[in-house]
Order: C-alpha cells, then sequence, then structure tokens
C-alpha cells in the first residue's frame, strides 16, 4: 500500500488534487484531535477528577437544599445525600405522609433541620408556590434540586396519548418546575449576595435521555425534557453572573416507581448510586462533551451518550427508528401485562 507521503509525490503536478488531499487530511486530522479530546475529557470527568466539594455551595454552615419530588426515588437520594453533605433540607412532592416520614429519617441520621412543603404540582395552583415562598423565604437557600417529573404511565402513540396525562407531564415537568425556580432563585442570589463570595448557588434540574433523543410513543415527556434542556442552559448563562451554577443533568434509566424497573444494572444504576455520580459530577459534562452547562453524570449513561453522539446522531433517522421500535415493544409487553391482571382480577371476583 502507497505511504500518504508517496500519494501527495504521485500528484505534485495536480495542484486541485494535491491542495484536496492536503486540506482533506488537515480536516481528518482536525477532527481526530477534537474526538480525542472530548473523549479524554469524559475520561477524566467521570473517572479521574475527585468528587465536587459542596463547600462551595455552603456545605456545614447552616445552608438549605430544596427538592422537589423528594418523597421517593432520585429525589429523596438527593435530599439523603445532601443532608449527608451537610445541608439543611426543604422537601417538596405531593404526599404530605410520606414527607413527614422522609424529613424524619434525615432528621433522625444526620441531625439536621428539615421542612415539608406539599403540593400537587399538577394542579398548578399559585397558592402553592406561594405556601412554598411563605415556608423558605427567610432561609439561606443555595441549592435548588428541580427534580419533580412525571411520565407516560406507558408508552403510548401522541395521537392517542390521554388528554390528562398530556397536561399533567407538561405542568408538572414544565410549568411547576419553571414557577418553583422563579420563588427559590430569588432566594438563592440574596444567599450568595450575603455570602460575600463565600458561597455560590446551585440550580441541578432532572433532564432524561427521553429529551436527549426525541423519543417516539413518548413524545409528550420527550418534548418536556427537551423544553428543559433550553430553559436550563439560558438560565445558566443568566444566573452565572449572580453567582449560581445552573445544570441541566441527564440520566438514562434508573430503578424506581417511574421506571418500573426494580433491578439495577450496568446501565440502569438504583437511585443511590445515580444521584451519588451526579453531585459528584456537578460542574463536569461526563457524557455531554458537545453541551454546556449539562451534565450526563452516571459512568454507562456517559459512555452511551457519547456513543451515540459521536456515531449516528441524536437526532438522526436511525435513533429515532431503535427508539420507536424498542418503546413499541414496551408499550406491547406492558399491554399483555394489563390484560393478564385484568383477567386475574376477573377471575378472583368470580371465585
Ligand atoms: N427513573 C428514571 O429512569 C429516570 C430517568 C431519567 C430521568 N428521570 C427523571 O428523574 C426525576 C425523578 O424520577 P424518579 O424516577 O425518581 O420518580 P419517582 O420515583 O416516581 O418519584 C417521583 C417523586 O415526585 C413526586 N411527585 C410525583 N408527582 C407529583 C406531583 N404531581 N406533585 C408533586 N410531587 C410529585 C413524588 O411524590 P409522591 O410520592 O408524593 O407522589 C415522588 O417524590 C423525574 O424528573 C424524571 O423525569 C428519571
Amino acid at each position: 500500500m502507497p505511504s500518504i507521503e508517496e500519494l501527495f509525490q504521485a500528484f505534485p503536478q495536480n495542484p486541485a488534487i494535491y491542495y484536496t488531499l492536503v486540506f482533506a487530511l488537515l480536516v481528518g486530522v482536525f477532527k481526530l484531535t477534537t474526538f480525542l479530546l472530548k473523549f479524554g475529557s469524559l475520561i477524566v470527568d467521570t473517572f479521574v477528577v475527585p468528587p465536587v466539594d459542596f463547600v462551595k455551595y455552603g456545605a456545614n454552615s447552616g445552608k438549605w437544599a430544596v427538592v422537589t419530588g423528594a418523597s421517593d426515588g432520585i429525589g429523596k437520594e438527593f435530599a439523603f445525600q445532601l443532608a449527608r453533605r451537610g445541608f439543611a433540607i426543604v422537601l417538596v412532592s405531593r404526599t404530605k405522609s410520606k414527607l413527614e416520614a422522609v424529613a424524619e429519617e434525615i432528621s433522625a441520621k444526620y441531625k439536621t433541620n428539615t421542612k415539608i412543603v406539599p403540593f400537587d404540582a399538577a394542579s398548578d395552583d399559585e397558592a402553592n408556590y406561594l405556601e412554598l415562598e411563605k415556608t423558605i423565604y427567610d432561609l439561606p437557600i443555595t441549592i435548588l434540586i428541580n427534580n419533580v417529573g412525571q411520565s407516560h404511565s406507558i408508552p403510548v402513540p401522541f395521537l392517542e396519548t390521554d388528554s390528562t396525562e398530556l397536561r399533567n407531564i407538561i405542568t408538572i415537568n414544565n410549568t411547576a418546575t419553571l414557577r418553583i425556580t422563579q420563588v427559590i432563585a430569588p432566594i438563592i442570589a440574596a444567599t450568595v449576595e450575603k455570602s460575600r463570595g463565600k458561597a455560590r448557588g446551585l440550580i441541578l434540574t432532572m433532564g432524561s435521555f427521553g429529551g436527549l433523543l426525541p423519543t417516539p410513543y413518548l413524545a409528550v415527556y420527550s418534548g418536556s425534557k427537551a423544553f428543559l434542556q433550553q430553559w436550563s442552559n439560558a438560565l445558566a448563562g443568566e444566573l452565572n453572573p449572580e453567582g449560581i451554577d445552573v445544570e441541566l443533568v441527564i440520566s438514562y434509566l434508573v430503578t424506581s416507581a417511574m421506571s418500573k424497573i426494580r433491578r439495577s444494572s450496568i446501565t440502569i444504576p438504583n437511585a443511590k448510586d445515580f444521584v451519588a455520580s451526579a453531585l459528584r459530577g456537578v460542574g463536569r459534562r461526563g457524557g455531554a462533551q458537545e453541551r454546556f452547562a449539562t451534565s450526563t453524570p452516571y459512568w454507562t449513561h456517559a459512555l452511551m451518550h457519547f456513543g451515540i453522539d459521536n456515531t449516528v446522531g441524536v437526532y438522526s433517522k436511525l435513533a429515532n427508528k431503535l427508539n420507536l421500535n424498542m418503546h413499541k415493544s414496551i408499550r406491547q409487553r406492558a399491554l399483555k401485562k394489563k390484560a393478564r391482571t385484568a383477567a386475574g382480577v376477573s377471575a378472583e371476583k368470580k371465585d
């Protein structure tokens, strides 16, 4: 096989071919270099750099963190792991009894203060946001975790999506998240200002692979999470001068009530491991190397995100087709399970 040098020597008489080859070589070198730099940065972010020190956000100095969707799953883990790092916690979610139980557990385990604010984010009632403000306006809050979210009960074609489910997803994932941020971000800004440079603020919002990749049969959820990507990135630009770091956290599946997956695996961590990676990776991009103020922190999710982005691409026809087939098959299995459960219930009734 001729070497590159020999190839170049073969075409010196034809400048067009010569310069095309030089240009192609330079583009190739540039592409390879940027790919290697991004991949190296992913490896360093995910496996090498030591965990973020939350003293930066006021840990162990009487500061508070607000966590939404805090009574279960990923939100409950955020609450526990932030309490362990030395923050008092405001827990927000729907069910008062669950919030009370979590608050009690946190106070007993970490000897830290807690407050609870029960409300149904699907109602989008201004009274909810006023009640939240009334409970927290005088607390030195530095962290907000926008975790509350809802997905479809099972994958469903958009045209068959129940209108209540559609409204709830958009209201909880988008309207409530934005209104809660409007209530809490000014309090974080005031706390940061009072700390005279000693503490920064942090707003993390839960994104999803559903928002990273357009996801047929989860179209409303997918759109709502993609909305959060743009909103959170825009907010990151606005609030940086106020001393507040804003980040979207992207995740593939995690075991939880929402995912309906109970057993963890290499690509599906439990909430504890996922949240540990998210807090360790604040300020780093993990698998989201192409995105500003965004992190895909869990190591297998990071490799998946990077792999898709650097091969077929998140907006490709192929990714869309594969996603469609996967969710069609999940829907079919879910419908069969529903039918079996219904048959079981009616047999029980007959007995
Ligand atoms: N699990 C995954 O595979 C996965 C993957 C990617 C992204 N995410 C995102 O991660 C976030 C948390 O998901 P998760 O799996 O931890 O969910 P989860 O286990 O179902 O927990 C949801 C939490 O949100 C609260 N909540 C639900 N509906 C509410 C409402 N209408 N008003 C107020 N609070 C409400 C729940 O409170 P109650 O218990 O009182 O109902 C609960 O505390 C979501 O934003 C989700 O989109 C999850």
